[in-house]
């Protein structure tokens, strides 16, 4: 059987952390909120994390932004179930969970900023999560993705049975199935992306950020 993300959190053996840039990624996306913001009178007043995971980052910048509103989705309840209760028992109410599956998420609304972070390398059908993460992009607002490129396949393909678990999760990578190009996602969304970590003044030298495999990028849709 392959890997599975609702088996992963039910086992109960995870961190509450980001899988990519650990506990510096809550202060970045802090800084893209006020990145993205249009001027001090058109501050971000939603943002949606699709592919939440733990949302360490999400949990984060709602507690320190009581006015924007997070809204945090993954395709496996278990993670879903745990965050409500974190939030719950941390009185956070500019927070919600809810379950949603990429490419094909079903949510009937859009938001200031889209993030998905770590989460492409997992869906087969990347022209079709591309379009639905933009279609969730408000007019003026902002995609933040981290995508699978020729390098991360390279990777994929050197993962051997020790890391049998790692080498199932990221198969698509591996196969080829899902790989991206800034050119590419040029193409399907019209639209020029841009380094994230340089928009929220990452260390250069941090390890994600030195990493070929898995840009880190954001656009702007137009109004
Ligand atoms: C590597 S974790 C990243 C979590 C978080 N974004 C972070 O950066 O820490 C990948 C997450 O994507 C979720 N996921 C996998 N496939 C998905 C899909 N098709 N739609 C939505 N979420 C998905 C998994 O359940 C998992 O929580």
């Amino acid at each position: 059987m392959g890997f599975s993300w609702e088996s992963h959190y039910e086992d109960g053996d995870w961190d509450r952390g980001a899988y990519v840039g650990g506990d510096d990624m809550a202060d970045h996306l802090d800084g893209f909120l006020d990145h993205a913001a249009r001027g001090e009178r058109d501050p971000v007043e939603s943002l949606a994390s699709v592919g939440c995971g733990p949302a360490a980052a999400e949990f984060a910048v709602a507690e320190r932004r009581p006015d924007v509103d997070v809204h945090c989705y993954d395709a496996a309840p278990a993670v879903v179930d745990a965050n409500r209760v974190k939030a719950d028992e941390e009185g956070l109410e500019n927070v919600s969970f809810d379950v949603a599956a990429l490419p094909d998420t079903g949510i009937d609304r859009t938001f200031d900023v889209v993030y998905c972070m770590a989460v492409l390398y997992f869906v087969r059908d990347a022209t079709a999560t591309l379009r639905e993460l933009w279609r969730l992009t408000a007019p003026g607002g902002h995609l933040v993705l981290t995508y699978p490129n020729r390098n991360m396949q390279s990777w994929a393909q050197g993962l051997d049975e020790t890391d049998h678990d790692k080498r199932d999760a990221f198969s698509l990578v591996a196969a080829g199935e899902n790989l991206l190009s800034y050119d590419r996602i040029h193409d399907v969304l019209g639209a020029h992306p841009r380094n994230y970590w340089t928009a929220v003044d990452a260390d250069p030298d941090a390890e994600y950020v030195q990493r070929t495999g898995s840009p880190a990028v954001y656009l702007r849709k137009p109004e």
